[in-house]
């Protein structure tokens, strides 16, 4: 059979592991990256400047490109997979009328409520004012722009005053633009966070393994939200009879409903959870990969994911059986200093080598490039240090020995990444 060229698309950890797990398929003879990082440079070949849907199908038709696969929500979001289907080339996600669970956080809301998906309670607002009479009552409160804002759009106020700044920052002074036109307003979960991946073809689905994300910048889960700071897998939260209820009461009741609403999903279905006393609710579904999920759980993953995709795509994933590591995976994110603010660029990393040289560590690459043979940060996340072990201590170990071999100016990273799971065990 003929091999396949594959083009990834995105920049970050999770398309340097997705590059690096695509590369392990014998049906694939080349890939490219568009832009990639100095990571996916060293195992596909990068393209810059496709800054457009139609750049990059334009590349794809050029160069007989046999499967896209779109890391960031943001292309999912635009229509990609529709842009793509209309020239005839394969493209794995959900099409724009289903990224939309992702791309405007009202219509997941609003439209899972009607079959009764396990959620905190809400209410929808388009007009600042009658936002701000709300919100002074009723806080403790979580309020969210309708559309994307790269991470940014939620605000968990604790107080009427931080609440009612939330409102004005999203609506008045519209900091994420059009995607603050209208806001939800939710009831705050309280609980321990998860996250729940699955690969849909539409009709049936193979769960990815559970993983958990650290989304706050410092230890214990202090300071701001960011992109997430580190990730392991499998959470022991998931425990088997949450991971049913998770099934039975949030993945299944979507895919369906969304099959029989003529919005077929197809591609990766993301569930962001909150688990209090076992049982599960729905704090948001994404389109797309986790990052840095996909860098703790990938590595545990020993089938051939280009043939899962293509299952995906062909809608036959019943007969398709994942087969997975019992080992555990931890990621540690390498920051550079002042993220998730304004952080500084082009400082020179040394030891990568020595890190990958520890037995059972990858590195994956997220914010780097590669200048003059040297690799310089050119982001906020870094690094992701991910190591397998034969249990969540082993792994957390050997990642942080591996962190430890690699260094750049004010490089930071959480001390704790894996804590929550060992005091379960
Ligand atoms: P999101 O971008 O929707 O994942 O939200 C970012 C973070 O805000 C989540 O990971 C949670 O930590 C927090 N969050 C969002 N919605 C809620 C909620 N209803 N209750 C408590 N925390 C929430
Ligand atoms: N790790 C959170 C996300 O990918 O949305």
């Amino acid at each position: 059979m003929k091999k396949m060229k594959v083009l990834v698309i995105g920049s970050g950890g999770r398309e340097h592991a997705l590059t690096w797990k695509i590369k392990q398929s014998p049906l694939v003879e080349k890939i490219f990256c568009a832009p990639g990082n100095a990571g996916t440079d060293s195992i596909a070949e990068n393209v810059p400047n496709l800054n457009s849907v139609k750049d990059l199908a334009d590349f794809a038709q050029k160069n007989k490109i046999d499967l896209t696969v779109v890391g960031p929500e943001n292309f999912l979001v635009e229509g990609i997979v529709d842009f793509f289907e209309k020239k005839n080339l394969k493209c794995f996600g959900p099409r724009k009328n289903a990224a939309v669970l992702e791309g405007s956080k009202v219509f997941c809301r609003e439209f899972l409520k009607k079959f009764k998906i396990p959620m905190p309670d809400f209410k929808v607002f388009s007009s600042p004012d009658e936002a701000t009479e709300f919100v002074k009552k009723n806080s403790p409160i979580v309020i969210k722009a309708d559309g994307l804002a790269a991470g940014k759009g939620v605000i968990v106020a604790k107080t009427p005053d931080e609440a009612v700044e939330a409102v004005e920052t999203i609506m008045v002074n519209k900091k994420f633009g059009n995607s603050g036109e209208k806001i939800l307003c939710e009831e705050m979960l309280e609980g321990e966070e998860a996250s729940y991946i699955v690969f849909s073809d539409g009709k049936n689905f193979v769960p990815m393994a559970s993983s958990q994300d650290h989304k706050r910048i410092f230890d214990n889960d202090k300071g701001p939200n960011t992109g997430g700071m580190g990730a392991y897998s499998p959470a022991p939260i998931v425990s088997k009879e949450v991971e049913e209820k998770i099934l039975k009461k949030i993945i299944k009741p979507t895919i369906r409903a969304m099959y029989e609403n003529n919005r077929e999903f197809k591609g990766i279905l993301y569930a962001g959870l909150m688990i209090k006393n076992n049982e599960p609710k729905l704090i948001e579904f994404n389109c797309r990969f986790g990052d840095p999920e996909a860098q703790a759980v990938l590595p545990r993953f020993e089938s051939d994911i280009v043939e899962l995709m293509l299952s995906c795509i062909e809608g036959n994933l019943s007969k398709y059986e994942a087969k997975w590591s019992n080992n555990a995976c931890t990621t540690v994110v390498l920051a550079s200093g002042g993220y998730p603010e304004n952080y500084e660029k082009n400082k020179k990393i040394t030891g990568l080598k020595e890190a990958g040289l520890i037995q059972n560590a990858t590195v994956f690459h997220a914010g780097t490039k590669k200048e003059n043979e040297k690799i310089l940060t050119s982001g906020g996340r870094v690094l992701n240090v991910s190591a397998l072990g034969e249990n969540i201590s082993e792994s957390i170990k050997t990642a942080y020995t591996a962190v430890e071999k690699i260094h750049f100016d004010k490089m930071f990273y959480r001390k704790d990444i894996g804590k929550k799971a060992l005091v379960k065990l």
